[in-house]
């Protein structure tokens, strides 16, 4: 009998209902919790009024993203004055940044559960359902994910999931919460995570995005395996088809890495590699440890050596003194790269990263203008790229139905429905599918490009 047969056959303790916010770590978190509060009898439900838990799983990052969390827990009290035996927790880098202090912006949370807490949830909740009041935990814990036994409580029917093979960060960027918040890095062993893998091969998962701060230094500092032999060993799991991962950081993108997406098959042909500004200046005051140069160099390597890898950035605009000639050194660097995609954003102070403590803070209406200016010229970029594709065979990933219909290309031809699936490089496919199934993967002939995504027929 699976986990969830068993807690689905006995009488389920109640309801647990989690709001995430944020990251692909915050998504793989969020399912831990699931498993852990499924140990405990808690089913899951995606009806907040049904919820007897109810778990705030918060980010950090910038303002805006903590504001978000602050807003959904406003929901909480009329709730839980309908139902008193309501708990709920709020935990993520918001939890873990702010502990106790939380109770003075919403006194309906009942425990505060750090990034590393999460061994101690069932205890908390006892203790609580026990009258035992307000608890925070926001205990560092050098102990790091095992691998999850069973899948069958989540959604089960995904042909893509995340993997978590490493926490915290060493880098302290400045500008950067996630070394204050998710604590030191840590690798998981890898025999943890090619179990926890063939654990969802056998479940029919057909790919992975393994997920780490910078997962190019994963197991240095435990000297237990490279990145690069960690992905070998991955590839041998039998079912899994497609390798990806997030994020890399340009300072330990080693030739070794660089081989490996090369030679090893399943490894995607596309690559994540956030270089945050073009300026030597604002690099440095960012401490990421590279030149424009040094990045422009692993890109040209990258791409001699993988011609047709996909490139995808993250980008902060308006970092504390950037002036016009620094975003133009950004922008000198985004022509020239030629991303796939890119994700920019604001600069956003945050109190406990040194940058906030930074003077020459850029004024908003600048900020936004040289955001706006980016993202028009990577917008145009990203369309340019997919419009390349046209006329291109790809091998798509089915993943499922189209969540957005596309009716405005190409006649139905005998009703299909409207799948949409990923290729290699993560591009974003639809297509009539004629008989097809998640998780099959499929030639396909590119017939138009979208800004975002493509439209393809099924053939050969
Ligand atoms: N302000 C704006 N963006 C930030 N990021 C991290 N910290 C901040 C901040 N204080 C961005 C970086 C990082 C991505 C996950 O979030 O670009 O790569
Ligand atoms: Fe933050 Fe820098 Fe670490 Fe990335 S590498 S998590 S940006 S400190």
């Amino acid at each position: 009998m699976t986990f969830k047969e068993k807690i689905h056959t006995e009488n389920p303790k109640g309801y647990a209902y989690i709001y995430t916010i944020g990251c692909q770590m915050n998504t793989y978190d969020t399912e831990r919790l699931f498993f852990i509060l499924g140990g405990l009898g808690y089913v899951k439900t995606n009806d907040l009024h049904r919820a007897d838990i109810i778990v705030c799983n918060t980010c950090s990052i910038r303002e805006k993203a903590q504001e978000k969390a602050f807003s959904f827990l406003g929901r909480v009290p009329p709730l839980k004055k309908a139902k008193p035996h309501l708990i709920t927790i709020m935990t993520g880098c918001v939890a873990q940044q702010e502990a106790e202090e939380v109770f003075k912006r919403n006194a309906c949370i009942d425990i505060v559960l750090g990034t590393q807490a999460f061994s101690r949830l069932g205890g908390h909740i006892m203790n609580v359902l026990n009258g035992r009041g307000q608890i925070t935990d926001v205990e560092d814990s050098p102990a790091i994910y095992e691998a999850m036994p069973d899948f069958s409580f989540i959604d089960n029917d995904k042909v893509s999931r995340f993997v978590t093979i490493m926490q915290g960060c060493d880098n302290f960027c400045t500008y950067c919460v996630v070394p204050y918040v998710r604590g030191r890095e840590r690798s998981r062993t890898p025999e943890s995570i090619v179990e926890e893998i063939s654990i969802l091969a056998d479940a029919g998962v057909k790919e992975v995005t393994l997920l780490g701060q910078n997962v190019n230094s994963y197991g240095q500092k435990e000297q237990i395996c490279s990145f690069s032999d960690l992905l070998e060993q991955i590839s041998r799991v039998s079912g899994i088809e497609r390798i990806r991962f997030a994020t890399s950081h340009p300072k330990d993108l080693s030739d070794d890495l660089i081989y490996a997406i090369r030679d090893i098959d399943k490894v995607c042909n596309q690559l994540h590699l956030p270089v945050q500004s073009g300026s030597n200046r604002i690099l440095k005051k960012m401490n990421r440890g590279y030149t424009k140069e040094q990045y422009l160099e692993r890109v040209g390597k990258l791409r001699k050596n993988c011609p047709s890898i996909a490139l995808s950035s993250d980008m902060i605009i308006g970092f504390p003194s950037e002036t016009r000639a620094d975003f133009d050194e950004t922008m000198d660097l985004v022509r020239r790269v030629e991303f796939d995609g890119i994700f920019a954003f604001a600069y956003s102070d945050r109190p406990q990263a040194p940058a906030s403590k930074f003077s020459d803070g850029v004024e908003d209406a600048e900020k936004m203008e040289r955001l706006n200016e980016l993202i028009q010229f990577q917008d145009e970029m990203t369309h340019q790229k997919n419009q390349a594709l046209v006329g291109a065979w790809e091998q798509v990933l089915v993943e499922g139905l189209s969540q957005k219909k596309r009716h405005d290309e190409g006649e139905n031809p005998s009703d299909f429905p409207q799948m949409t699936g990923r290729t290699e490089s993560g591009k974003i496919v639809h297509f009539y599918g004629n008989n097809v199934c998640p998780g099959e993967i499929l030639d396909v002939k590119i017939k138009y490009a979208y800004p975002h995504s493509l439209w393809a027929v099924q053939g050969r």
